[in-house]
């Protein structure tokens, strides 16, 4: 019976995608190589406004940094920061304010949400707006979490 119920919670772990015994190691190259196609989406996403593009063609760039802005918090796990003896810009402070980052990467998802609608209405004013707001969310979790480089 007791090995039913760990191998249910087992798989309950795996079907809902959660970080289940992920070592550190996976955990920061999964989030630096996240961070690094978030950042390229990003520029792709500038450089269409900036041509005047059609904006419908980066729709999809803004819904992934929204995808991958709700894998963030699992992405942090105790554990995975500097004392992993990986290398890793993550702050202590993180884990200190575990909720508060959990927060910060959400609004970065709202706004991704909301560019990624603007983008797909062709419409330069909300594109704007929006692509500020969720550009903004990325410095204000950097500076109090992430180390300069
Ligand atoms: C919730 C907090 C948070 C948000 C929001 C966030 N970042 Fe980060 N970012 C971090 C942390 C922490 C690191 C360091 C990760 C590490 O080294 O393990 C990081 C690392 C990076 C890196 C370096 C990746 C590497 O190692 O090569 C880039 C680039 C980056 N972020 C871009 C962005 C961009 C662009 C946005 C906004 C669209 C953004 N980040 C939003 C917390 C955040």
């Amino acid at each position: 019976m007791k090995r039913m119920i760990l191998t249910a919670a087992l798989l309950a772990g795996v079907a809902s995608g959660t970080a289940w015994a992920q070592s550190a190691a996976d955990a920061i190259n999964q989030r630096q190589a996240g961070f690094k196609a978030i950042a390229a989406a990003t520029g792709d996403i500038k450089r269409v406004m900036d041509a005047s593009g059609d904006l419908t063609t980066v729709a999809a760039k803004a819904e992934e940094v929204s995808a991958f802005g709700k894998r963030i918090p699992a992405l942090f796990p105790t554990g995975s920061g500097t004392e992993s003896g990986q290398r890793t810009r993550a702050l202590a402070a993180i884990w200190q304010n575990k909720s508060d980052f959990d927060a910060n990467a959400g609004i970065m998802v709202r706004e991704a949400d909301r560019l990624a609608a603007a983008l797909k209405a062709n419409d330069r004013t909300a594109t704007a707006a929006a692509f500020g707001a969720m550009t903004a969310q990325c410095g204000v979790c950097h500076r109090p979490y992430r180390a300069p480089q």
